[in-house]
């Protein structure tokens, strides 16, 4: 293996560079290497300063991940950093892409530090659910403050080079494209500066209160996690020690949190979402299919939703609705929301009329001849769909992309009207569309491999985790809702109340349970629409029009702000009911909650997994923390599963006589993980 790190002198300056791709994670063969050059730096009297940088896309952007777990090779990072820091001879970082995490520390342990306009730093450790471990927690608010300390650790958000610049996290910018040139003009200037700038030397100042404060806030943000609790904590008991004190906890703060479930849980998301974008029997260099434009049927909430992520990705998108008004008020609110997103200080006014002005709306499907793609966006009914992908066949030209986005029905069935079965797949969205992450897409039995590909490269431009899904009814994340809400039904018969189950998924980490979840969606969703059929409690909520928070009542009562209370009209609604039909009753505990809602999810998910519905277990999670707010600390459904133990989750379903699927028994007899 070539060496990552190569020096070369200009004058009296050594240029260090990284060159480790694809994103010069600071693995071993990297460390060794920095340590090796700031040697050879200081111990070549013609050098007078020093610059690290990287080449490719970006300066180090962390740790290597892939090495945690496994023994550390010396020197580890924080050794690393505190040689860099030590050198005395000054040492400036060179700073373009994003200086993550690790990357971060490095340029925190240089003595200047300078960026292109475009570079972005910060601490993502959080989001892996660890902490900065190299120097972080105590060399940035030495140099930043404790504040911006406290939001860039706990949030994980890098900050673009300006706002570090102006928070002291970057002493200078330099030209988008003279990062060199400028970094080596700047080691000149500095070359002879004396003290040397050292951050770990540097007091911590502390306004009283700022701690509490700060997790006040912050509180339900951080809700379940452990690290950003430990990340303040460590900040908050440091503030007044010494370096070397402070460097010890934060050190002991990283150990306990690296071995811990919630990390384990986060690093395997990471990984998981890179490895969703990999198709199974698809060649990674297929010709992608060129979109240039997408049409839209249906100018509704999800139609509307789905054409601004491409407005946004600066994809022309032509918008088609049956009447004028819907048309009006589809285009009326698309404007509101990116009106709204502007007024929040999140897009400029001119990114707005930009965005509107990529729209196209129109009555007449004719239109949609030039479209590279065109999504349907109607409500679900087969008649419907096939009736649009029939009129599709014979409007679009040769190659354009027909996708449906159904939640549940057949992508081979409406594939089937088209000439074109190869051309059609299915693209659900998750409402709202334009904010929800996951795009599930579903691969037709005729579906053809740049069809999916290029479906798969598309999510990425628009800013969407996208992964496989093979037809079935409600695909990945859908198809495992169900068995949770027909338990969760059967346990309101059988003895549990809303506030319960609800109650149980809340502290589990959900944003919400299955009854908030109803009431939120519409409680006459998929309703029969028949007020004296009356099958179970929803049913009898539908017919008394409590639809949920649209009518101020479903499950709950609900005020004129949307806060929910206990409804004791639903109390007397759910004990009428148990009473006509009989049900016997028994104390429902929190623990029968767990394992008869989300122990048959896991068990629906191993079926789609046995039937190659998904293409990995990894992806089941995906779709889970992207789609529906699986807390990310639990690592999704069957990474969860897999921490519980599948015996116990086998024991759990038999308890209560699920049949479980074969995968899930088969891995659990020979102590096999899903993940
Ligand atoms: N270690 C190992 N591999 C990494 C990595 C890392 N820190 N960061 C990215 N990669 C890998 C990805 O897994 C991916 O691999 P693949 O091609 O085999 O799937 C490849 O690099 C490219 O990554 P992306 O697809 O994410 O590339 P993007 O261009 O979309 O994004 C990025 C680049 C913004 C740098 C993004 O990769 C990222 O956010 N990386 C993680 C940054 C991070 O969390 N750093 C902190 C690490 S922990 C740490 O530093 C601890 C320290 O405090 C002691």
């Amino acid at each position: 293996m070539t060496d990552p790190i190569t020096t070369r002198k200009d004058g009296d300056v050594l240029i260090i560079t990284s060159n480790n791709p694809p994103v010069n994670a600071l693995g071993a063969a990297v460390r060794q290497g920095l340590d090796r050059a700031v040697k050879e730096g200081l111990a070549d009297d013609s050098v007078k300063a020093m610059v690290i940088t990287c080449e490719g896309k970006t300066f180090f952007a962390g740790a290597d991940i892939t090495e945690f777990g496994k023994p550390m090779q010396e020197p580890g990072l924080p050794t690393l950093v505190d040689s860099i820091e030590a050198s005395d001879k000054p040492i400036v970082a060179a700073i373009h892409g994003t200086a993550l995490g690790g990357g971060c520390e490095v340029a925190l342990a240089c003595h200047y530090r300078i960026a292109v306009p475009s570079a972005k730093l910060g601490l993502p450790e959080v989001k892996l659910g660890i902490l900065p471990g190299a120097g972080g927690t105590q060399r940035l608010p030495r140099v930043a403050g404790v504040e911006f300390a406290l939001e860039l650790a706990t949030k994980g958000d890098p900050v673009p080079a300006a706002k570090a610049q102006a928070a002291g996290l970057v002493d200078r910018l330099a030209g988008e494209d003279s990062l060199a040139a400028d970094a080596i003009a700047y080691a000149r200037e500095v070359a002879d500066a004396r003290p040397l700038p050292r951050a770990s030397e540097k007091p911590v100042s502390v306004e009283p209160g700022v701690f509490d404060a700060f997790r006040k806030t912050n509180a339900k943000r951080f809700r379940g996690y452990d690290a950003p609790a430990e990340i303040i904590s460590v900040i908050e008991e440091t503030a007044s020690l010494p370096y070397a004190e402070g460097v010890q906890r934060e050190r002991n703060g990283f150990m306990k949190l690296i071995m811990g479930v919630q990390s384990a849980a986060q690093r395997h998301i990471f990984f998981a979402e890179r490895k969703a974008s990999k198709i199974d029997g698809v060649a990674e260099d297929v010709q992608l299919r060129p979109i240039k434009r997408v049409g839209v049927i249906g100018a509704g909430t999800m139609g509307g939703g789905i054409s601004m992520n491409f407005l946004s990705a600066g994809i022309p998108v032509t918008i088609v609705e049956m009447q004028q008004e819907a048309l009006d008020r589809g285009t009326g609110t698309i404007r509101k929301n990116y009106e709204a997103t502007a007024a929040k200080g999140r897009m400029k006014p001119e990114q707005v009329e930009q965005a509107m002005g990529l729209l196209t709306p129109t009555l007449k499907m004719e239109d949609l001849a030039d479209c590279d793609l065109v999504i349907e966006a109607v409500y679900e009914e087969m008649g419907v769909k096939n009736d649009i992908f029939t009129k599709l066949d014979g409007i679009c030209k040769p190659g354009a992309i027909l996708a449906s986005n159904t939640s549940y029905l057949d992508i081979n069935e409406i594939a089937s009207v088209t000439g074109r079965p190869q051309d059609v797949l299915g693209l659900h969205f998750f409402s709202p569309a334009n904010v929800m992450k996951l795009l599930e897409v579903v691969r037709g039995d005729k579906t053809a491999d740049d069809v999916l590909a290029t479906a798969m490269a598309l999510a990425k431009k628009i800013r969407k985790v996208a992964v496989v899904a093979g037809v079935c009814y409600g695909f990945i994340g859908n198809r495992m809702l169900m068995p949770r809400q027909v338990e969760a039904m059967k346990l309101l018969h059988e003895g549990a109340t809303p506030e319960q189950v609800d109650r149980v998924h809340v502290e589990f980490g959900m944003p919400m349970g299955p009854f908030q979840m109803s009431d939120l969606a519409g409680v006459d969703i998929g309703w029969h629409r028949d007020p004296t059929r009356i099958e179970n409690i929803r049913d009898a909520l539908a017919a008394e029009g409590r639809w949920g928070q649209k009518k101020s009542a479903g499950f709950y009562d609900y005020d004129e702000n949307r806060r929910p209370s206990n409804s004791p009209r639903v109390a007397e609604i759910i004990e009428d009911f148990r009473k006509k039909t009989g049900t016997p009753q028994h104390e429902i505990t929190d623990e029968e909650i767990v394992e008869r809602t989300l122990y048959t999810m896991v068990n629906e998910g191993a079926l789609i997994l046995e039937e190659g519905k998904a293409q990995r277990a990894s992806d089941i999670d995906v779709v889970w923390i992207y789609g529906y707010g699986w807390p990310p600390y639990r690592g999704g459904p069957m990474f969860w599963a897999d921490t519980v133990g599948l015996k116990t989750i086998v024991a759990g379903l038999e308890k209560h006589g699920f049949p479980v699927a074969k995968l899930l028994r088969d891995k659990a007899e020979k102590g096999e993980r899903f993940n």
